[in-house]
C-alpha cells in the first residue's frame, strides 16, 4: 500500500447542490429534526434510495446505475444534511467507490455526515493500487467526515496501513463480536443501530444497497425503522437487477402476508421522479 494518498492534489469541487425551500414542507415531517427530543438512545432511522418502476436499485450487482434527476439528487444530498450519520452496505461501497458526503450548498465539514459502511468480512479498500476509496479521499481533504467501517474481523486481522489511513481522516474500524464459522457473516440490525447511538449518533440515513434494505425489512427489523422516503425514477431496468424484494412473511397457516405497509404516505413529483415518503405501519 502507497503512503503518498495524503499527497493527494484536493479533488476539484463538484458542483453544489440546492434544494427548494418550496420542497421543504413535503418531507419536513419525515426527517429526524420533526422529532421531539426524547431520551433513548436509538437513532432515527430513514431508509432511502431511489427505485425503478420494476423494484430495481441497479442494473446488476456490482453495477452503479443513475436513477435520480437532477431535483430527487439534490433531494437526498438535502436528507444527507439532516442526518448525523449516512450508512450502505459493502457492495454498495465496492461497486460505487460512493463519495458518502453532502454537496447541498454552504454545509460545511461540522454537518457533514459521517459515512458508516457495513463490511462484516473486510472486502471494502481503503486504498486499491495507490488510490484511496473517495470517501477517505474527501476526508483526507476536509471535504466529508472519515467512515466508519462496521466488522466482524478482530483487531489483529485489520490491515496496519488501512487502519493508519482510516484513523489519519477521523474514520475508524468498529469491530463487532465474531459469529462461529460456518454461520453466515450476519451482523443484527438491533446492535448496528445501538452501536451507533453508542457512538453518539443521533440520526441515521441508510442508503441501501438491496441486501442492507432487504433484510431491515424482515419483520424483526421494521421497529427500527422511523422513516421512509423512496424516489421512484420512470424506467425499467429489467431482469438482472438489484432489487428491492424482502424475504417473504406469514401467518401461522403458513399463507403469504405482506411484509410492510407504509402509512402518513404521500407523493410528491420532482422533476420527472416521485418521491415517496411514509411510515412503517405498526
Ligand atoms: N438506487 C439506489 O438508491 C442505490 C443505493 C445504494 C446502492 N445501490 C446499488 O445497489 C447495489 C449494491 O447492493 P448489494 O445488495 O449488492 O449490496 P449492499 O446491500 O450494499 O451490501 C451487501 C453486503 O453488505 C454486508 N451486509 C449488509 N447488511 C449486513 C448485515 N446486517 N450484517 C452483515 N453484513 C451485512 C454483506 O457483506 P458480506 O457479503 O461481505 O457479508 C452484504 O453482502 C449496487 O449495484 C449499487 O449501485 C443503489
Amino acid at each position: 500500500m502507497s503512503h503518498k494518498s495524503s499527497e493527494d492534489p484536493k479533488p476539484p469541487p463538484k458542483p453544489a447542490l440546492h434544494f427548494a425551500s418550496s420542497d421543504l414542507p413535503h418531507i419536513a415531517p419525515y426527517l429526524p429534526s420533526a422529532v421531539v427530543a426524547t431520551s433513548s438512545v436509538k437513532p432515527f432511522v430513514t431508509i432511502t434510495f431511489a427505485t425503478s418502476l420494476d423494484s430495481s436499485l441497479s442494473l446488476a450487482p456490482g453495477t452503479q446505475t443513475a436513477l435520480s434527476g437532477p431535483e430527487t439528487k439534490a433531494m437526498t444530498h438535502y436528507l444527507r444534511s439532516q442526518h448525523e450519520a449516512i450508512l450502505v452496505g459493502v457492495g454498495t461501497a465496492v461497486a460505487d467507490n460512493p463519495a458518502l458526503n453532502c454537496r447541498i450548498e454552504g454545509v460545511g465539514l461540522e454537518e457533514q455526515p459521517r459515512p458508516v459502511i457495513v463490511d462484516p468480512s473486510g472486502r471494502w479498500l481503503v486504498e486499491e493500487d495507490g488510490k484511496l476509496a473517495e470517501c477517505v479521499r474527501l476526508a483526507e481533504h476536509g471535504i466529508g467526515k472519515g467512515p466508519w467501517v462496521l466488522t466482524t474481523l478482530q483487531e489483529d486481522e485489520i490491515n496496519h496501513d488501512s487502519r493508519r489511513t482510516l484513523e489519519r481522516c477521523g474514520g475508524q474500524y468498529i469491530c463487532f463480536p465474531c459469529v462461529p464459522k460456518g454461520s453466515q457473516n450476519q451482523l443484527q440490525w438491533r446492535d448496528i443501530i445501538d452501536t451507533l447511538g453508542r457512538l453518539g449518533v443521533k440520526s441515521a440515513m441508510i442508503e441501501g444497497g438491496g441486501t442492507v434494505i432487504n433484510t431491515l425489512l424482515e419483520d424483526r427489523n421494521l421497529n427500527l425503522i422511523d422513516s421512509v422516503i423512496i424516489t421512484i425514477a420512470p424506467v425499467w431496468l429489467g431482469e438482472g437487477g438489484v432489487l428491492i424484494n424482502p424475504p417473504r412473511r406469514t401467518d401461522e397457516k403458513a399463507q403469504p402476508i405482506p411484509v410492510a405497509r407504509l402509512d402518513q404516505v404521500k407523493w410528491k413529483q420532482f422533476g420527472d421522479d416521485v418521491v415517496l415518503c411514509g411510515k412503517i405501519k405498526r
